[in-house]
């Protein structure tokens, strides 16, 4: 975080951007106080995602002491202005002013009519290569594919590094691969039409490049500076990225400084290359006491002298159309007279209110598939019902909604099968055991201590413990399962649908237990000794008396187990949230962690409150079903 020594007098304006590579902001910062020593700007330092960026802002917005700059992605304007977060600019953004920039990156900033958006900074996906390693750079997939099998050497030279990381930078190269191949996620009237051939094609062709091990599977946690520290370090012969890389490979002390061409990105043959847009820009948060010298700010940051700082100190692509052809920028970027024309023909993103949710839809699916643990059509398919409900869900009711809400569905199932699974198997062992340290035997007192530790440790805790007991290869589970015989092989337990959630039920089991296990100790020995010894001397078998006696007279017990067991299972999120995060591609992702993310993530807390009133009603009547039925027997037996 950059720290101003701010004067007492001096209004401060706050705005979150990812870290200040190469002090590019710090100068443009510094020169703007000069001129305007009662402004202060304060640049906080945030991640490097740019979904993380967002949720930071959307918090602040929701709070109600709003970050005042909106440093924004290209994609966050229409949900930010639906959500009325920001303050429209058309009073100092003219057209005369817009028709300065690129148009592609003023018209992202528009939403129903109104600008809110002044561009600091163009972007477009572009394709990497070793010119020293690489003759012709390949301009097709099937190019692209003989290269890969004549040049790359996996492990140590892989054919491509991208961003494969289940987040917003997988969603760019994803669309690259889907426009190269001709398909689309909208047709022009706004209808879905993903699950398409071509989309099938895309799909196939980036599992390929995993399958082939053409890009090394550890791009699955890539983002852009992984990408481009791999490719730095020689490890790839292309790499996906934006062009701020190419003044990052060229700096003086790199080791690939002039070995670096850049092109656009491959497509697949008898279609075009298509990059996508991307690009950050400034807006003025809703509530900002003085906007006129937020504007101030953004009027700076958004001039010729600004860019030309960014550019020159991070390779930031500028917005200004006059600035590609700007001497001392050709001087040092010579490529930008090409950039010029990939930067005017690149294609945007949906831009839709709902955004972050498609997004999100595209990121987990696309990410499974790489992960091998969706096929390509399925994932389309999942894709396509999900987006089509987040998109009709807007139009519709919350109660319309249910019915189109495909990630409610998902999560429900799982929920009810981690509920179903978990709560019967606590139940059986928690009664086993209360019925063994019942018994009197020497040392009772230290088991029934020992019992009980799994309940004491914290959730979150345990759940990191057992990520790593479940680790491939590296987890001692695998390693004793495979020892004892009972595993031909290692397991992938948290990286599989099944396995994940196998995990998550034994890892609860563990935990639990023991309170269904206090709770039936509870009822046993409630139950007076006298009842148990009429029936003994009656001479009735231990099994005999178990069923008709002990069980019955336990009733009220069982009752009250079930009821906190069924909820809690059901509302399940610390535990999930920490081992799987509800990965991979959603398998394990509960009501609990939906309701979290559609409140937080997608910012519908309206739909999320719909949500939970359900739950609980839908809560309240499984209740009532346990007190029924526990309550049918107890009375049979008093
Ligand atoms: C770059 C782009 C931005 C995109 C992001 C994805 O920062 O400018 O538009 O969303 O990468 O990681």
């Amino acid at each position: 975080m950059l720290i101003c020594a701010v004067p007492a007098w001096a209004s401060v304006l706050r705005m979150i951007g990812p870290e200040d590579v190469g002090g590019a902001w710090a100068e443009v910062i510094k020169r703007f106080h000069e001129r305007h020593p009662d402004i202060q700007v304060k640049y906080i330092s945030g991640p490097w995602s740019t979904d993380e960026r967002q949720n930071m802002y959307i918090r602040s917005f929701l709070s109600g002491d709003p970050v005042e700059l909106v440093y924004m992605d290209i994609i966050w304007t229409a949900k930010f202005a639906e959500g009325g977060w920001l303050v429209p600019l058309d009073q100092w953004f003219t057209p005369e002013m817009q028709r300065e920039f690129l148009p592609g990156a003023v018209e992202a900033g528009r939403y129903k009519g109104h600008s809110y958006r002044v561009p600091v900074r163009g972007d477009v996906g572009m394709l990497y290569y070793r010119k020293d390693l690489i003759p012709e750079p390949p301009r097709t997939w099937k190019e692209f594919e003989r290269i890969c099998e004549r040049h790359s050497h996996p492990p140590e030279q892989y054919c491509i590094v991208f961003q494969g990381m289940q987040y917003e930078g997988l969603v760019c190269d994803f669309l690259e691969h889907l426009w190269g191949a001709g398909g689309e996620v909208f047709d022009q009237e706004g209808n879905v039409v993903l699950d398409s051939p071509q989309a099938l094609e895309a799909l196939r062709f980036m599992r390929k490049l995993i399958h082939q091990e053409w890009a090394p599977r550890a791009v699955l946690s890539f983002q852009e500076q992984h990408s481009l520290s791999a490719f730095s370090q020689g490890k790839a012969l292309f790499m996906r990225n934006w062009p701020y890389a190419w003044t990052i490979l060229n700096k003086e002390d790199s080791p690939l400084r002039g070995k670096v061409g850049i092109v656009p990105f491959i497509h697949k043959e008898g279609y075009g290359s298509a990059g996508t847009l991307g690009g950050w820009g400034l807006g003025i948060a809703q509530g900002v006491k003085d906007p006129e010298k937020v504007w101030k700010f953004i009027a700076f940051a958004t001039s010729s002298e600004a860019q030309k700082i960014l550019h020159f100190k991070r390779g930031a692509v500028p917005s200004r159309k006059a600035l590609f052809q700007d001497p001392e920028i050709l001087k040092v970027s010579p490529h930008y007279r090409d950039l010029y024309k990939i930067v005017m023909r690149a294609r945007p993103r949906p831009a839709h209110p709902d955004y972050p949710r498609i997004s999100d839809t595209l990121q987990k699916h696309v990410s499974a598939v790489l992960a091998g643990v969706e096929s390509p059509e399925e994932a389309l398919k999942i894709m396509a019902r999900s987006i089509e409900g987040t998109v009709r869900g807007e139009k519709e009711g919350f109660l319309a909604r249910l019915g189109v809400d495909y990630d409610l569905r998902r999560t429900l199932r799982n929920t009810c099968v981690f509920t179903s699974l978990s709560v019967p198997l606590e139940f059986i062992l928690g009664l086993l055991i209360a019925l063994l340290v019942n018994a009197q035997f020497r040392g009772r007192s230290l088991v029934r201590l020992a019992v009980l530790i799994p309940w004491a440790l914290p959730t979150a805790v345990m759940a990191m413990s057992w990520q790593w007991m479940f680790n491939n290869p590296f987890g001692v589970i695998n390693d004793l399962l495979v020892r004892i015989g009972l595993l031909a092989g290692p397991l992938d337990w948290l990286s599989s649908p099944n396995g994940a959630m196998s995990a998550a039920v034994f890892a609860d089991v563990w935990k639990t237990t023991p309170f269904v296990v206090i709770i039936l100790l509870a009822g046993l020995q409630s139950i007076p000794q006298e009842l148990t010894e009429s029936i003994s001397i009656d001479g009735a078998g231990a099994l005999r008396e178990f069923l008709h006696l002990t069980f019955p007279l336990l009733l009220p017990f069982v009752r009250v187990a079930l009821i906190f067991r069924v909820i809690h299972a059901a509302g399940i999120f610390d535990l999930i949230w920490v081992l799987t995060k509800g990965g991979p591609a959603d398998s394990t992702r509960t009501l609990g962690i939906y309701i979290y993310d559609v409140a937080f993530r997608y910012d519908e807390v309206g739909y999320a409150i719909f949500l939970t009133v359900l739950f609980l009603l839908a809560l309240i009547g499984v209740s009532f079903l346990i007190v029924r039925l526990t309550s049918l027997g107890y009375e049979r037996v008093r």
